[in-house]
């Protein structure tokens, strides 16, 4: 991680400038109305589940037969906090399995076992062996599939794998549900990057039509709007969080700060998402 900032770290630094936990935790409720299948999964996959607080309150929330947690997450300082997380809150009743690996790495062991089966297991790779193991037992029977901010991350072909395996390979074909929550092209953040001369930002409006482009129905979609105190955001801790879409371009405070001020005046800034279920 650059600037010495963990990611881990980083994202704390920039929660603590928004509200998003309290008004997400709040339409949790909302979504889990009415909502069958969720009272009955037992298996849930998460992706980019980072530190493990958004994925927690959902299962807290919505999930009360959970058995099994997979988690996809690339980060080894945020899944050591998610292992950790999940002992305090569960206490071992939920059984978790870490992949610690970024999610077009695992989509390939799913795409490359179609094409060979003996062959695309590095033998050395040891980790691709488990996750063969698992994703044997996977298939076709993962009832919940999340992705918390993290779809963003992901280039278009990318998304396209993702969204491919994730309702053809990974999700129960009959009661599997993807949920998703992204920032809208409201949220200041968007607007942010966009100052910044960053690559757009993926907006939750383009992730629901490239589903639908897919034939997925979203069957549910809340949107919470809350502020985020963008004042004094230091460098180093927007590199931190956001070093992906910024690591070609080179900040200076007065960039940072004259962006900050297009699109939060006062330094409050719309924090504008959207939760989906599909
Ligand atoms: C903004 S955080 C969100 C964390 C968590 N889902 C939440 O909402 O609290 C994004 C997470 O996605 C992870 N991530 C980044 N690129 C990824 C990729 N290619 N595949 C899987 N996870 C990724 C990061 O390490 C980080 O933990």
């Amino acid at each position: 991680m650059e600037k010495g900032v963990s990611y881990p770290t980083a994202l704390r630094i920039f929660r603590d400038r928004h509200n998003e936990m309290k008004l997400f935790s709040s339409s949790l409720h909302e979504l889990a109305t009415n909502n069958s299948q969720f009272k009955e999964a037992t298996t849930c996959l998460s992706i980019g589940t980072g530190c493990g607080e958004f994925d927690i309150e959902f299962i807290q929330k919505c999930l009360s037969k959970l058995k099994e947690f997979i988690a996809v997450e690339p980060n080894r300082d945020c899944a050591k906090e998610l292992e950790a997380n999940f002992k305090k809150h569960f206490h071992g009743n939920l059984t978790l399995e870490i992949f610690e690996m970024k999610v077009e790495n695992f989509v390939d062991l799913f795409e490359k076992s179609d094409d060979d089966d003996n062959n695309y297991v590095s033998k050395e790779n040891i980790h691709d062996i488990a996750a063969k193991k698992k994703m044997d037992l996977l298939n076709g029977k993962i009832d919940v599939f999340i992705a918390f901010h993290v779809i963003y991350f992901l280039n278009s072909g990318d998304r396209s794998r993702l969204y491919d395996t994730c309702f053809n390979r990974w999700l129960d074909p009959i009661n599997g549900q993807l949920v998703f929550a992204n920032a809208h092209g409201d949220n200041a953040i968007v607007g942010l990057m966009e100052q910044l001369g960053a690559a757009p930002f993926l907006t939750s409006e383009t992730i629901k039509q490239e589903l639908k482009i897919n034939g997925v129905q979203i069957v549910k979609e809340l949107t919470y709007r809350g502020l985020i105190d963008l004042d004094g955001y230091s460098i180093d801790h927007l590199n931190g969080m956001f070093h992906f879409t910024l690591k070609n371009w080179k900040l200076n405070s007065e960039k940072v700060s004259n962006a900050i001020k297009a699109v939060a005046s006062n330094g409050y800034g719309s924090f504008v998402c959207e939760l989906c279920v599909c």
